[in-house]
């Protein structure tokens, strides 16, 4: 039995409108707790299924229930907003449903996801670069790692590793996803190096090449070097053409983390940030971030074509068939079945351009530098730290960072975070929607200093 997809179509419009228009009408959901929310919804799964009007009227409940992402209320996260051209493509994703393993499957999805990664790789200094859709940020961290792990113990693709020390260098800024990278792939996390950054959270490369000597002298086998473009608190760039020389210098894997930032590079002021990027071994770039894409949608691109087959094919002739491997992407990717999560960013950036992306990128960095300017000039806001990119770290007078975000959800004013920023408890706020309005962040102080 199944829900022909005709009786949805309406429901599915009805629905949608009236998200939109709930998310106007209350742009904060109450805070409610887990108990309340059961209390409130029949969320068990029953023997009896239920008429499809009963469903929709449960999902309705539901999308009431959630927290919205899309309004001018929302600055938790790295991502936030809804491009329209973006949801239409996921939502034909889902419609279509092909799993994105094999020519045979995929068909032109795969070349749409090859056109993009071909062209994301070129963006980021890469001449004859490959790439792979992956679940996420971090996987594309890990499966970075996994591939330097290899080329450092070329036995380890086989046999695992035996008794090598292997050693990973980040910045102290970095995202906590290469400490869980280093756990995956079995060298330890506690063989993460954590290098110091300078006062605007940078990595700084005479302490990198210090611990790199250091360990060599101790016997380690330094593996790879992560670089992060855009960390997650400060959305600071490290300085990738200095690491760069001392990967090269010692031979070690660079692997550059612009999950966040990479999007970054359409903002022409930017270009510097990015010099150098092209030398990097592996880089991922998340479009779910700045991009506007739903989540998720993060691609590693790799500067030389043939390294994720190298690292990532395995034989499964009751899967790779009839096609040329090269357009099978199941040959180059830690999954096998494999959402599709490129025609979202194909419909969206067809919709931008590269010219749309740049304004969109340009309107952000303006509304942070709008933010800025609040809090500077205002006796009872201080600003942590100048923002790199799209963060600011600021604090208010007379209340503590984290009760004050709480504060500001349970009274259904704004949703935000806090962080940490040279030992100081800030409230953190990311300028990732450009729907957001200068009356919006307005708003957001005046929440501030009255919550
Ligand atoms: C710098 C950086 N790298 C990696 C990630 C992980 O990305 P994902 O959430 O897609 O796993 C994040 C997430 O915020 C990030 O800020």
């Amino acid at each position: 039995m199944h829900t022909p997809m005709s009786e949805v179509i309406e429901p599915l419009v009805m629905l949608i409108r009236e998200h939109l228009q709930n998310e106007v009408d209350c742009p904060v959901r109450p805070v409610l707790s887990p108990e309340q929310m059961r209390a409130q919804i029949d969320l068990d799964i029953h023997d009896e299924g239920l008429p499809l009007g009963d469903v929709v009227n449960l999902l309705r409940q539901v999308l009431e229930a959630t927290p919205t992402t899309a309004s001018g209320s929302f600055f938790n996260q790295l991502f936030a907003g809804r491009d329209g051209a973006a949801v239409l493509g996921d939502a034909l994703a889902s419609l279509l449903n092909n799993s994105m393993y094999t020519f045979k499957v995929g068909g032109v999805q795969v070349l749409i996801e090859m056109a993009l990664l071909d062209r994301m790789g070129r963006m980021m200094g890469f001449t004859e670069s490959e790439g792979i859709f992956t679940p996420g940020g971090s996987l594309s961290n890990f499966c970075a790692m996994m591939m330097a792990r290899n080329e450092a113990v070329p036995d380890a693709h086989d046999n695992g590793l035996r008794d090598e020390r292997l050693r990973v260098y980040s910045s102290q800024d970095s995202h906590y996803s290469i400490r869980k990278a280093a756990t995956m792939t079995g060298i330890g996390r506690n063989n993460v190096v954590s290098i110091a950054v300078d006062n605007r959270g940078r990595m700084v490369p005479a302490a990198l090449e210090t611990a790199i000597q250091a360990d060599l002298d101790a016997g380690y086998l330094p593996t790879m070097i992560n670089a992060t473009t855009g960390t997650t608190v400060l959305g600071a760039f490290d300085p990738l053409d200095a690491i760069a020389d001392i990967a090269e210098k010692y031979g070690i894997w660079m692997h550059t983390d612009a999950a966040y930032g990479g999007s970054m590079c359409f903002h022409p002021e930017f270009d510097e940030h990015f010099a150098g990027i092209g030398r990097s071994d592996s880089i991922t770039w998340d479009a779910h971030k700045i991009m506007g894409v739903p989540l998720i949608c993060s691609a590693l691109i790799v500067r030389k074509k043939g390294l994720l087959t190298k690292h990532f094919d395995e034989k499964a002739t009751y899967l790779f068939q009839d096609d040329s491997e090269n357009f099978n992407p199941g040959t180059r990717s830690i999954q096998c079945g494999r959402r599709n999560d490129g025609l979202k960013l194909w419909s969206a950036w067809k919709s931008h351009g590269n010219t749309g992306y740049q304004k969109r990128m340009e309107r952000l960095r303006h509304l942070t530098l709008f933010a800025r300017d609040i809090v500077v000039n205002h006796p009872d806001l201080n600003l942590a730290i100048e923002p790199e990119s799209l963060n600011l770290g600021f604090t208010v007078n007379g209340v503590a960072s984290d009760e004050l975000c709480t504060l500001l959800h349970e009274k259904q004013r704004v949703m935000v975070g806090h962080a940490q920023v040279q030992g100081q408890l800030v409230v953190r706020v990311v300028f990732v929607n450009p729907e957001v309005t200068e009356a919006n962040i307005q708003s957001f102080f005046e929440a501030c200093l009255n919550p």
